[in-house]
């Protein structure tokens, strides 16, 4: 794990950050930008973490910041000051942290602290959406005191917020212990005959990275779906192939849900009749026989009509253009808090990828740009803001562990 430490007053509260990562068994890496060296001694985090802190590009072996940005297994900026968002924002690599960023496959925690009217500049929120749209996780900072006696926001988060957050991006916070969550997954199959049946592309991808996710982070997990694929134990799968099906068995465990990912590919029409027997060729006729379709239920339109006060319903738009203007509409159509809108026609995004990138639409106003990543990401960055929602942020959890 890479530490990076930029040049703030807060510098000195990575040193304790650095020993609390260290307790935890992580083998952090301090990496210092030549203006942290003005606040903190390169010694004190080369003791406390173990590992020789990189101050320089140009001390030791050739490409000291690319192997350590190839190694880690996550980099966490704390504190991050302006210019090193900005500097990471727009890849301007010109101090050792900046390099081990760009240098990174790993996921990363940036921690910003500030002034409050730096912190507040479009300039820095602008580059925080970016880079939150890439997948950066960001833990914002407090209200208190500044330097130079200043008091406001922009004060680096608390050590333990970090802890939770780094720990949550390792596998290893339960931010959603007591939780129960309902996930449907893959596209529905409308009979036509005993063999044939109306489907659709959905791989159930995009609704099992939601899956792994939430029980991951300790949530009651039942995945309602028409594919099978392993599950993390402790998870109810329901395997279901009609959207008729898939609506009774989500009315069954709908209830007591505090968040549905209504992540199915529901087909929208089904054959009014699927006949009992395999239709076979009429060998006196070169005719094909006609199916007559219906409108299957809307199931996500069910569910918000009848949502519980605070249940989160978080709908899905695959699109092939025009994303916005759809997710829009089905916001206010279903009665969703989310609509979680991605272009299917786009290479790498929707059916059967291992990647997507989407947009977040929230019934609050709220649209947020996950930028091309793997699902999990986008998983992670939705239930992320369903969270926010419903008051269990980080803050909260770390409240809870002690005791608040
Ligand atoms: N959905 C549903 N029941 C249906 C159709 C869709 O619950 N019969 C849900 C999907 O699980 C998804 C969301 O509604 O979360 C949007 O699905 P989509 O097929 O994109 O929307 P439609 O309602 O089919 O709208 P349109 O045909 O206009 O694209």
């Amino acid at each position: 794990m890479v530490l990076g430490v930029s040049g703030g007053i807060a510098a000195y509260k990575a040193l304790d950050l650095c020993r609390r990562l260290g307790d935890l068994g992580a083998i952090v890496s301090p990496v210092l930008t030549p203006d942290a060296l003005r606040f903190v001694g390169a010694l004190s985090f080369s003791a406390l973490a173990a590992q020789p802190a990189l101050t320089s590009m140009w001390d030791g072996p050739v490409s000291p910041h690319t192997t350590l940005g190839q190694g880690a297994d996550l980099v966490i900026v704390a504190p991050a000051t302006a210019r090193t968002i900005a500097a990471y924002t727009h890849g301007l690599a010109d101090d050792v942290l900046i390099n081990t960023l760009l240098a990174t496959r790993a996921p990363v925690v940036v921690c910003p602290a500030m002034h409050t009217e730096m912190w507040e500049h479009p300039s820095t929120q602008d580059n925080l959406e970016v880079l939150r749209g890439r997948g950066v996780t960001v833990v914002d900072p407090g209200v208190g005191y500044l330097a130079s006696g200043d008091q406001g926001a922009g004060r680096l988060a608390d050590t333990a917020a970090i802890v939770v957050a780094a720990e949550s991006i390792l596998g290893s916070v339960r931010d959603m212990t007591g939780l129960r969550v309902l996930v449907t997954a893959g596209g529905t199959r409308e009979a036509i005959d005993p063999v044939r049946f109306i489907g659709n592309r959905s791989s159930g991808k995009q609704g099992f990275a939601f899956v792994d996710e939430c029980a991951g982070r300790g949530a009651v997990v039942t995945v309602v779906t028409t594919v099978n694929r392993p599950v993390p134990a402790g998870v109810t799968v329901v395997t279901v192939e009609s959207a008729a099906q898939m609506e009774a068995t989500v009315a069954d465990h709908c209830g007591a849900a505090h968040i549905i990912v209504m992540a199915a590919a529901v087909a929208d029409f089904r054959p009014v009749h699927a006949a009992a027997a395999k239709i076979k060729k009429d060998p006196s006729t070169t005719d094909a026989p006609t199916i007559t379709l219906e409108r299957t239920p809307d199931i996500l339109a069910g569910l918000g009509a009848a949502k519980p006060v605070g249940q989160i319903l978080i709908g899905f738009a695959a699109e092939t253009g025009d994303v916005a203007h759809y997710a829009q509409d089905k916001l206010a159509r279903k009665g969703a808090d989310m609509i979680v809108a991605n272009d299917v026609s786009l290479p790498g995004r929707g059916f059967d990828t291992e990647t997507n990138e989407v947009i977040i639409f929230t019934s609050s106003g709220g649209v947020h740009h996950v930028e091309l990543s793997d699902k999990r990401a986008v998983a992670r960055a939705v239930i992320n803001l369903a969270l926010a929602a419903i008051g269990t942020d980080i803050e909260r959890t770390v409240a809870r562990r002690h005791g608040g």
